[in-house]
C-alpha cells in the first residue's frame, strides 16, 4: 500500500507512520519544518511539507496513495473545525483510477464520557462532554463519507502511553519538580493502550479495510491514576510522592479537557480482536514504569 499519514511527526502519528513502514508499506508523512522532515526520513517515511490548513501543498501527493491516515489535531480553538475539513480533502481524493482506498480517522475514547465502571463499546451511544462533541460528529462524518470505493475506519485511542508519553508525561515531569499530580481524587481508572500496539492496529485496520466501521484501541490494564501517579514518581525520584488537583482547580489551569482527566472509563476493545486479530502485547503504565521513565527522560535530554 501506498500511505498517507498526517500528524507523522506527532506522537500517535509517529508511530503509526512507522508501523507501516516497518510492514514494506510506501509512507508519506505530512510535516511542518524541514527538522521534522529529516526525522521522518530517518525512519523511510518520505516527508511531504505542508500544513493543514493549506491541503493544496499535499492534495496531490496523498491522490497518489491508497490509504489515507489523518493523526494530526491542531490544539487550537478552531482544531474540530480544521479537523473536518482535511478529512473532507481526503475524502475526495480521487485516488489512481479504480484503485480502491481506505480512510482511518483518529478520536478516543473521551466521546464515551465518563463511563463509570460500566464496560463501553462500540455499539454504546457516545456520550461526550461539551469539549468533544465536536469530534463525534467528525466521526458521523468520516463514516457518511464511505462509499463502494471508500472505506472509513474510526480508531478510538485509550490514553495513549510509551515511550516519552504523552498525557502521562506530566506524571515524570511533577516527580521530578517534587510530587506527581493528577487530576480528582486518583480513584478513576482510564482506559490506556500503548502506542505501539495502537500503531499495530491502524495498520491491521487498514489492510483488512473494512468499510465502515468503528474500533476501540485499549488494553486491559485497570490501574487506577493514583497507582500509575505514585508508580511513576517512584522511579522518577519523586519518591512516591503525589498530589491530588481538584477538578475545579485544574479546569481553571488545563480548560475543560481536566473534567475529562478525573474520568473513569472502561472501552472493551475485543472487536478489534475478534475481527482484525489485535492483541496489545503491552501489560500497562505500571508494569512498564521504569523503561517508561527512562524513555521519557531520554527524549527530554535529546
Ligand atoms: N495522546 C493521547 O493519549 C490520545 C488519546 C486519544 C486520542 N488522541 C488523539 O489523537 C490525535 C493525535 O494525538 P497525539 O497525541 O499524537 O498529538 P501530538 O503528539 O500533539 O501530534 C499532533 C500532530 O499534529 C500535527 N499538527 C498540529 N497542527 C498542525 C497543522 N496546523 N498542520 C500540520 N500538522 C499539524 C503536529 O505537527 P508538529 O509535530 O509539527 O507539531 C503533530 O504531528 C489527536 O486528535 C488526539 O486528540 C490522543
Amino acid at each position: 500500500m501506498q500511505v498517507f499519514v498526517t500528524g507523522a511527526t506527532g506522537f500517535i502519528g509517529l508511530a503509526v507512520a512507522s508501523a507501516f513502514a516497518r510492514r514494506g508499506h510506501r509512507v508519506l508523512g505530512l510535516a511542518r519544518t524541514s527538522e521534522k522532515a529529516r526525522e521522518l526520513m530517518r525512519r523511510e517515511i518520505e516527508p511531504v511539507i505542508g500544513t493543514l490548513q493549506e491541503p493544496g501543498a499535499w492534495r496531490n501527493r496523498a491522490a497518489a496513495c491508497s490509504t489515507y491516515v489523518h493523526c494530526a489535531f491542531e490544539y487550537s480553538a478552531k482544531g474540530f473545525e480544521l479537523d473536518r475539513n482535511v478529512l473532507r480533502t481526503l475524502s475526495e481524493l480521487g485516488g489512481r483510477k479504480g484503485e480502491a482506498r481506505t480512510l482511518l480517522y483518529t478520536s478516543g475514547v473521551w466521546v464515551y464520557g465518563d463511563t463509570g465502571t460500566r464496560c463501553v463499546d462500540e455499539s454504546t451511544a457516545p456520550n461526550p462532554p461539551k469539549f468533544v462533541a465536536a469530534r463525534v460528529e467528525n466521526e458521523n462524518f468520516v463514516l457518511s463519507c464511505a462509499r463502494p470505493e471508500l472505506a472509513t475506519i474510526v480508531l478510538r485511542p485509550g490514553c495513549v502511553y510509551g515511550g516519552h508519553g504523552s498525557l502521562t508525561a506530566a506524571w515524570f515531569d511533577g516527580a521530578t519538580k517534587g510530587a506527581a499530580r493528577f487530576v480528582g481524587d486518583g480513584a478513576q481508572r482510564w482506559a490506556m493502550v500503548h502506542v505501539d500496539d495502537l500503531a499495530e492496529l491502524y495498520v491491521l485496520a487498514a489492510e483488512a479495510r473494512r468499510a465502515c466501521d468503528v474500533f476501540n484501541a485499549t488494553d486491559r490494564s485497570r490501574n487506577t491514576i493514583r497507582d500509575c501517579a505514585e508508580a511513576a514518581s517512584r522511579v522518577a525520584g519523586g519518591n512516591g510522592r503525589i498530589e491530588s488537583i481538584p477538578v475545579d482547580e485544574a479546569i481553571k489551569t488545563y480548560g475543560p479537557m481536566a473534567e475529562a482527566l478525573a474520568f473513569t472509563q472502561h472501552a472493551d476493545s475485543s472487536k478489534a480482536a475478534r475481527l482484525l486479530g489485535w492483541q496489545p502485547r503491552h501489560a500497562g503504565f505500571v508494569d512498564e514504569v521504569e523503561r517508561l521513565y527512562l524513555a521519557w527522560r531520554a527524549q527530554r535530554a535529546s
